[in-house]
C-alpha cells in the first residue's frame, strides 16, 4: 500500500472544508504519508492533472478560513449527476485516465470531499480500483447517511443574522419582508434558520404551500397588531410552475433563485395595495466566510476520522456522523438518496406551537 494520499473537494464549496482538509493532513502526517490536494475537484485527476503538496505548514490557520485552498467545481468532464438524484454512468476513459494518473503519481487512497454527485463519482471511482474515504459536504444539510453536514450551521448563523437585519427595518416601514434562502431540495436551512430569526411563515419544499393561505396569516397577524412579517422561501420551493430557476442546462443542475419574488408577485396581485413586501435574495452569502465554532469542531471531526480510515486500511466509506459521535457508512448507500425535512419533525411541530405558519394550514 503507497504512504501517498490524495485529498480532494468536488461540488459547491461550504464553510467548514479548509478545516477538514487541515485536520486529515495533520493526522496523516504525524502517521508518516505524504499528503497532496487535488485542483478544483475530480476534475483535478484528469489531463492536465493538478495537485499540490500538503503539509503542516501549508495547513497552518486554514482551519478558521472559508473557501477552500484547493478550489473546486461543479462542472467539468466528471460530473455524473443530473437533475434531482439522476446519477450517470461515468465514462471508462474517465475512470481510466483519472486512474492511471493517480497511479502515476503513486496514490491509490482519495478522501473525497463532497455532496452526492462528487460522493457519487467517488463510488464509481471505488469500483474502479481506487480506495476511497468520503467525507459528507453540502450547506443544505440534505445527505442521506448522516445526521448532519459541516456549513449547515455556519449558513443557519448567516441566514438568522440577516433576519435580524431585515426585522428593524421591516418594523420601520411595517413590510412585509420575504428572505430567499439556500435549500435546493430540502428546507433545513430555512426550518433552522426560521425558528431562530423568530419568522412568521416558512415556505419548505416539503410543504405545498397556497397563496391565500399566506395572506391568511398575514392578515391575522396584522389583526393582532403586528405592523411586519418576514417570511423565509426555501430557494426550492414547487409554486403552480414548480421550481423557479434562472437558468436550466441538460448537463448539470438548474441554477435556482428569484422564487421568492415570483411569490411576491402572487401575493401582490392577490392582495393589491394591502401590504408594501420587499424581497431579499441571500444567495452565496451563506455559503461564505468563516466556518463558526460549531462547524470548524464537525469539519475536523470529520478530517481526523478520514485520516483514521485512511491508516487503518477502511476503505469504500463515507465518514459519517450518527449522534453526536463520528462513524462509518458503506460509500455505496452514502452517494444515494436525499433527507428531506421530514413533514412531522419536532421542529416542524414545535414552529406551529410558535405560531409560524408553513403557509399549508
Ligand atoms: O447544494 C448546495 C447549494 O448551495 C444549493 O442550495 C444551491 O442551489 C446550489 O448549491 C448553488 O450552486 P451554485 O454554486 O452552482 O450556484
Amino acid at each position: 500500500m503507497s504512504r501517498k494520499v490524495g485529498i480532494l473537494n468536488g461540488g459547491g464549496d461550504c464553510p467548514g472544508l479548509n478545516a477538514v482538509i487541515a485536520a486529515a493532513v495533520k493526522v496523516l502526517i504525524n502517521e508518516g504519508y505524504e499528503v497532496y490536494g487535488v485542483i478544483r475537484g475530480l476534475e483535478g485527476l484528469l489531463n492536465p492533472v493538478q495537485t499540490v503538496p500538503l503539509n503542516l505548514k501549508n495547513v497552518h490557520e486554514i482551519t478558521s478560513q472559508g473557501g477552500t485552498i484547493l478550489h473546486t467545481t461543479n462542472q467539468g468532464r466528471f460530473t455524473s449527476k443530473v437533475g434531482s438524484g439522476g446519477a450517470l454512468e461515468l465514462p471508462k476513459e474517465i475512470l481510466d485516465e483519472a486512474k492511471s494518473n493517480l497511479r502515476s503519481i503513486g496514490i491509490d487512497t482519495l478522501i473525497v470531499i463532497g455532496g452526492d454527485g462528487t460522493l457519487g463519482s467517488a463510488y464509481q471511482l471505488q469500483k474502479a480500483g481506487i480506495n476511497i474515504i468520503g467525507v459528507p459536504k453540502t450547506i443544505d444539510n440534505d445527505l442521506n447517511s448522516t445526521d448532519r453536514t459541516f456549513g449547515f450551521s455556519t449558513a443557519v448563523n448567516t441566514v438568522v443574522e440577516a433576519l435580524d437585519k431585515l426585522r428593524t427595518t421591516a418594523d420601520s416601514h411595517n413590510r412585509v419582508f420575504l428572505v430567499e434562502v439556500m435549500g435546493r431540495h430540502a428546507g433545513w436551512i430555512s426550518l433552522y434558520s426560521g425558528i431562530a430569526g423568530e419568522a412568521d411563515i416558512i415556505l419548505l419544499p416539503e410543504i405545498p404551500f397556497s397563496y391565500e393561505q399566506i395572506l391568511t396569516k398575514l392578515r391575522q397577524d396584522k389583526q393582532k397588531g403586528k405592523n411586519y412579517s418576514l417570511i423565509v422561501v426555501a430557494e426550492g420551493i414547487k409554486t403552480e410552475f414548480g421550481q423557479i430557476s434562472q437558468q436550466t442546462s441538460a448537463k448539470r443542475e438548474n441554477v435556482l433563485g428569484g422564487v421568492a419574488n415570483h411569490v411576491m408577485m402572487k401575493l401582490s396581485e392577490l392582495s393589491g395595495s394591502e401590504f408594501e413586501m420587499r424581497t431579499v435574495i441571500l444567495g452565496h452569502i451563506q455559503r461564505g466566510g468563516a466556518p463558526n465554532a460549531e462547524d470548524r469542531i464537525l469539519s475536523q471531526q470529520l478530517g481526523v476520522a478520514a485520516a483514521k480510515s485512511v491508516v487503518s486500511g477502511e476503505f469504500g466509506i463515507m465518514v459519517s456522523v450518527q449522534g453526536t459521535g463520528i462513524t462509518t457508512v458503506p460509500l455505496a448507500e452514502a452517494a444515494k438518496g436525499l433527507k428531506k425535512v421530514p413533514v412531522d419533525h419536532e421542529l416542524i411541530a414545535t414552529a406551529r406551537d410558535l405560531g409560524i405558519s408553513f403557509g399549508d394550514l
